[in-house]
């Protein structure tokens, strides 16, 4: 299992250290949540912050977009430096052309589905997607329950399609991942249970190793 700690509960003040905390500690990847307080009824941070925090870390950015008009930013959010670009089903604009727009800059593109959103809603695009997020919990806010119901669609996504990666976002702990790694999740996102962590490293290898 893969691990993109959450650098929404990271502490702003000081996002250079602490993405060179989760760098030491291991992390595949970091997870970058950016709200519009439209899409979700939270703030959180945009475009130059990506951009303050490349130089920090060679990791790649996971960049989650909570936002109401994805394919609008994309190419910004390529260019302050995100590897890879995921916005929601339930957002405006066709799915098709904001995927297009995300090949084209040349990040890889990925589709994610609130809790509310049934899993049939991702078939469409699992031949043009390189990873899908199943949202554990209603997205906007850190430090929420882990809703366990939602690894069927974890399943069905990877019958349906082996190949694409799956990715599970929401309070993610070490008891929860367990119940992720049966059900096939790929890579797990964790916020809290990594940055509020005593040791994070040693969050990240229990994460690790479900
Ligand atoms: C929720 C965000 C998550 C959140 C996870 O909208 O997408 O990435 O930061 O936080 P924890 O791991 O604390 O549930
Ligand atoms: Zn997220």
């Amino acid at each position: 299992m893969k691990v993109a700690p959450s650098i929404l509960a990271a502490d702003f003040a000081r996002l250079g250290s602490e993405l060179e905390k989760i760098t030491n500690a291991g992390a595949d990847l970091v997870h970058i949540d950016v709200m519009d307080g439209i899409f979700v009824p939270n703030l959180s941070l945009g475009i130059p912050v990506v951009e303050g925090m490349r130089p920090c870390t060679a990791l790649p950015f996971d960049v989650h977009l909570m936002i109401a008009r994805p394919k609008a930013y994309v190419r910004q959010f390529r260019a302050a430096g995100a590897d890879g670009i995921t916005f929601h089903l339930e957002a405006e604009g066709d799915p098709g052309e904001t995927i297009d727009e995300i090949v084209r800059c040349g990040a890889k593109p990925a589709v994610s589905i609130k809790p509310g959103t049934p899993v049939e809603a991702v078939f469409p695009y699992l031949d043009r997607v390189a990873m899908v997020l199943v949202m554990t919990v209603e997205p906007g806010f850190g430090g929420q329950s882990f809703r366990a119901d939602m690894l069927g669609k974890v399943r069905a996504i990877k019958e349906r399609a082996p190949g694409v990666l799956v990715e599970v976002d929401g309070g993610v702990n070490p008891q929860t991942v367990k119940l992720c790694a049966q059900a096939g999740v790929d890579i797990c996102v964790a916020g809290t249970a990594v940055f509020r962590a005593e040791n994070p490293a040693e969050a990240v290898r229990v994460l690790r190793e479900a």
